[in-house]
């Protein structure tokens, strides 16, 4: 599940997911490696990217944790 892919990718989950979901906030910006960024079940909205352009270093694998459904 998530919690096991942010264990996984070491992602300081500190003030992990403030805004509670609700695309405010950019602290649940998660990146990926390829592979796993691939199999991601579904592909960032605009809404969402609009949020991930605000996050801290931006990578082309990044998603918001609270989006992945
Ligand atoms: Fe704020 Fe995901 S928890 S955008």
């Amino acid at each position: 599940n998530l919690l096991d892919i942010i264990i996984d990718q070491n992602v300081d989950i500190d003030g992990f997911g403030a805004c509670g979901g609700t695309l405010s906030c950019s602290t649940c910006h998660l990146i990926f490696d390829k592979a796993n960024y691939d199999s991601l079940p579904n592909k960032v909205t605009e809404e969402e990217q609009d949020m991930l352009d605000m996050a801290y270093e931006l990578s082309d694998t990044s998603r918001l944790g609270c989006q992945i459904v």
